[in-house]
């Protein structure tokens, strides 16, 4: 049986669909608050047929979330952060019918929308009739999403409430608890768990006017693929991250933002933090008092674009104090001499690590798949060969868990 004072704090969404076994939900509400954990709920139209609002009200002491088009639960919490703002999600019980509707990726009701919206851990407690379970079509979507990482519990084999019998009931309630501890076990395991992870990505924009802005050639894969490593390694990850084409990386928060203050601000907000990575490639410059109207051909010339400094994200950061990160990372783009240019960089903008990359044309780094670095600490400089981005993200989170078992 897996520890279960590792359910305190913990937040779970639990959805409960139509099924008999739903009674069984609302033992487990009260058995995952006993050991401190916090249960929010969706409702299934048929599952309200089985249990009451009220009770699930009742016993999680929150909202009882229904509706997809409700503007109330929407404007009081979108369904995105409903299923951000959880750390796993239980399906239970889980039915023929939910568990086709995940599989095919259909957003259909509330329930189904969170399913497909989260990045978290996903446990399906399967409960129907013997014939329906053992069904091809059920199995082909059970194996389906086991394939794509959700997690199942049961279900168990027994008299089922049509008198049929085999396997279709739903685990009992305390078989789902020591599930779910096993699931955050695992996490707790894992050598970042406990870390909070603040990381940089992609490119700023920054306005000339309404229509035109500043920007770089970052495409933020090498950013996004160091806050999924991170995260991988069981770190709470906050992505702050520029305009790019890449989605979301699995298990992070992402901020997304376009200018440089609003980077630092988004980063600022996120802290506390043990580790701050800097890969973003930050606009140095902006457009002093962008215009708020498309600047015109007015036959007198071009504008004159005056530009002021934006602030140095990796800088503030680094700067000592309380809320500084134990551990601040910043990259180095450099055309030439780029060793003795990151050095310099390191100790002028105070981070504790700089990883140093050649963007000069030619190289690929800015945009491209690969990239060949060089990591820059007090103690010496450690070069890498050429690898893909997602291989520098791994070495990279590796070393930094190295970092926190020395400590
Ligand atoms: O996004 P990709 O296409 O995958 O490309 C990856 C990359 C080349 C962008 C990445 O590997 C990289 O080098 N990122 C840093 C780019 C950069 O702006 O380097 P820099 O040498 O100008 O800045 C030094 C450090 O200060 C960086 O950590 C940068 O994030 C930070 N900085 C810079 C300016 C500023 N105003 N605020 C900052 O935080």
């Amino acid at each position: 049986m897996a520890d279960h004072a590792i359910l305190a704090g913990k937040r779970v969404l639990l959805v409960v669909a139509g099924g008999i076994a739903a009674y069984k939900s609302l033992d487990l509400i009260r058995r995952l608050r006993e050991r401190g954990a916090t249960v929010r709920a969706v409702l299934t139209e048929a599952g309200a047929r089985f249990v009451t609002p009220l009770s699930v009200q009742a016993l999680t002491e929150d909202t009882v979330y229904r509706d997809l088009w409700s503007l109330t639960d929407e404007s009081e919490m979108g369904h995105i952060r409903l299923s951000r703002e959880a750390d796993l999600l239980v399906v239970a019980p889980a039915t023929a019918n939910l568990l086709a509707r995940m599989a095919a990726g259909m957003a259909d009701d509330l329930a189904a929308t969170v399913l497909l919206a989260t990045d978290k851990p996903v446990l399906v407690a399967p409960a129907m009739n013997v014939r329906m379970w053992q069904h091809a079509a059920t199995q082909a979507n059970m194996a389906l999403l086991e394939s794509r990482g959700v997690r199942r519990v049961g279900p168990n084999e027994g008299v089922m409430a049509c008198n049929e019998y085999g396997p279709g009931r739903m685990a009992e309630p305390m078989e789902i608890v020591d599930a779910i501890a096993a699931i955050f076990a695992e996490d707790a395991h894992l050598p970042l768990a406990g870390r909070h992870a603040v990381v940089t990505s992609g490119p700023t924009h920054e306005p000339i006017d309404p229509v035109r802005y500043i920007a770089n050639r970052s495409s933020g894969k090498q950013g996004h693929a160091i806050a999924a490593a991170l995260a991988k390694l069981g770190a709470a990850v906050t992505l702050v991250s520029g305009p790019t084409r890449l989605p979301d990386p699995p298990g992070c928060s992402v901020v997304h933002i376009e200018t440089a203050r609003e980077m630092l601000a988004a980063c600022e907000a996120a802290l506390p933090a043990d580790i701050a990575v800097c890969a973003a490639a930050v606009a140095d410059w902006r457009v002093d008092g962008p215009s708020d109207r498309k600047l015109k051909k007015d036959g007198g010339g071009p504008p004159a674009l005056a530009l002021t400094e934006n602030p140095d994200i990796l800088a503030t950061l680094s700067r000592p104090g309380e809320r500084r990160p134990a551990l601040v990372v910043g990259f180095a783009a450099e055309t030439g001499d780029v060793l003795a240019y990151a050095t310099a960089k390191r100790a002028r903008k105070c981070c504790d690590w700089i990883v140093a990359n050649d963007v000069s044309p030619g190289t690929g780094t800015f945009g491209g798949s690969d990239n060949t670095v060089h990591l820059i600490r007090a103690d010496g400089v450690e070069s890498w060969p050429t690898m893909p981005k997602d291989a520098v993200a791994a070495r990279l989170a590796e070393v930094v868990a190295g970092y926190f078992a020395g400590k």
